[in-house]
């Protein structure tokens, strides 16, 4: 079975497609089917914003089409950058530049009051059918400095007091299994299975 992937983040295809490795789902980004939409994310929620770019490649390919959209909430920032988690500083500024600035930003910021999520919403949409998202969260805290190489966008700074390291210092397997994307991913998944 195959499903498209409505995202141009090539991390994103590649921790899906580890995810469902041994499945019988083939994941087909946009860069496959050859579309290269530039999709206007207005919502103003992760839900919001997954239904809008799989509907949107949905109507464009008449195929089922998964779409996510995520980012991290930092409780002392009333949940900010949220939504805006690519766009915050700018989308071509690097993550050293803005997982630095927001480390100076809490700097004053207590350990209890480090809270933070990343939070991700999976929408699929299916010709003719209501649109089905799930959400998935995951639970840590903002670090006091930057560590890891794995990963990507905000990883290098999100401690995961289970773990005692970054999400950046997980493996694929271990963040997969734990994340946001992972758990979202999961509900979806079944939902798929489910409907075949
Ligand atoms: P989206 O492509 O609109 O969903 O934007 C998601 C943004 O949130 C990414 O570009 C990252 O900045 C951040 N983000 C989401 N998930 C993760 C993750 O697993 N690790 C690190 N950063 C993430």
């Amino acid at each position: 079975m195959k499903i498209i992937m409505a995202t141009g983040n090539a991390n994103k295809v590649k921790e899906i497609r580890q995810m469902l490795e041994g499945s019988d789902i083939e994941v087909l980004s946009l860069k496959d089917v050859q579309i290269d939409a530039e999709i206007d994310e207005n919502g103003t929620t992760f839900e919001e914003n997954a239904a809008i770019k799989a509907e949107t490649i949905c109507k464009l390919t008449g195929q089922m089409v998964m779409a996510d959209d995520s980012g991290l909430e930092i409780d002392a920032l009333g949940g900010e950058p949220g939504i805006h988690s690519s766009r915050f500083m700018g989308e071509d500024t690097s993550y050293d530049i803005k997982n630095a600035a927001l480390l100076e930003k809490l700097k004053e910021v207590p350990e209890e009051k480090r809270t933070a999520r990343f939070v991700c919403a999976v929408a699929i949409a299916r010709p003719d059918e209501p649109t089905k998202i799930f959400r998935g969260t995951f639970e840590g805290r903002i670090a006091h400095e930057i560590k890891g190489e794995n990963g990507f966008g905000y990883d290098p700074i999100f401690f995961v007091p289970e773990k005692g390291c970054t999400s950046a210092e997980l493996s694929p397997e271990e963040k997969n299994s734990m994340s946001h994307r992972g758990k979202a991913l999961k509900l979806a998944v079944e939902e798929i299975r489910a409907h075949i």
